[in-house]
């Protein structure tokens, strides 16, 4: 089953657990950013299948998680959690959070960035905050160039076409919150060099679908070890392990 409206994307909660749970485990900086209290009413944007809306729900806010996957949806309702099928780019609240929050989402939200900015402002109280952290500039550069030369190799010319993701500068994603009516107190992007726990296989069998997608189904796995061979010398160390080269964009803004 293909995400809603995304026909790029395929969320699947088992997956995401197996081969992604790091993704949540390094939020705590962006959860420490938002200092959530108790009785606040936040919305968590892309929850994904809510190990991170539970965290935000134990601090005594009262969560809200969003996300267009139905499957990583039904896994946060396992939880216990109110968690809705929605697109980030059409957002249906009205001045109702005081904060929204949201973690390594915005940049598959690639088409809709505006609209997703428009619906955050749109859901916030006056003086709410949006509090985030998502890809930034450069984010997976090696890996995605490692894709790209592969998907060549096979005879795709126009790989780059494929990037699914939006990573975005401080100046550009600055100039798009305060043009979407925010106020930013702080934006940095953060290299996080990121162990992959499944390896690099892993990481491109769960992220980089939408790439292995431009090619028949009999070449992908031949297509992913030849990616894997391209990157173990620069992000594999001498004891087999893999690391991502991640970085961060996050930031801290209010509504006007
Ligand atoms: C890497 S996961 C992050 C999940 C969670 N926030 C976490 O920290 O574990 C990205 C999530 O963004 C969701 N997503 C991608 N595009 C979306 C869109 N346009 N609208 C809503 N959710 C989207 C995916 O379904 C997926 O669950």
């Amino acid at each position: 089953m293909e995400t809603a409206g995304k026909p790029n994307q395929d969320w699947k909660a088992d997956r995401y657990a197996q081969h992604a749970h790091f993704v949540p485990a390094l939020g705590a900086p962006v959860l420490e950013l938002l200092k959530p209290q108790a009785g606040e009413r936040i919305l968590d944007l892309g929850c994904g299948d809510g190990v991170l809306t539970e965290k935000l729900a134990a601090t005594g806010a009262v969560v809200v998680g969003v996300d267009a996957a139905a499957d990583m949806i039904a896994a946060a309702r396992r939880r216990g959690l109110d968690a809705r099928v929605m697109e980030g780019g059409k957002l249906t609240f009205a001045g109702e959070f005081d904060a929204v929050f949201s973690n390594a989402a915005l940049h598959w939200m690639k088409q809709d960035r505006d609209a997703v900015i428009a619906g955050v402002h749109r859901a916030l109280k006056p003086g709410g905050r949006f509090v985030a952290e998502m890809g930034g500039h450069g984010c997976v550069a090696g890996i995605t160039v490692a894709i790209i030369a592969v998907l060549e190799r096979h005879g795709i010319k126009d790989g780059a076409a494929t990037i699914p993701w939006y990573f975005p500068t401080v100046d550009d994603y600055r100039a798009r919150l305060e043009r979407g009516g925010f106020k930013v107190e702080y934006i940095e992007l953060i290299p996080r060099p990121t162990p992959l726990p499944t390896n690099m296989a892993g990481w491109i069998e769960l992220f980089a679908q939408p790439f292995l997608n431009r090619l028949p189904a009999e070449q992908r796995a031949g297509a992913v070890e030849e990616v894997v061979e391209m990157l173990r010398p620069v992000l594999c160390d001498e004891q087999g392990r893999w690391t991502g080269d991640y970085i961060r964009l996050r930031f801290a803004a209010h509504r006007q």
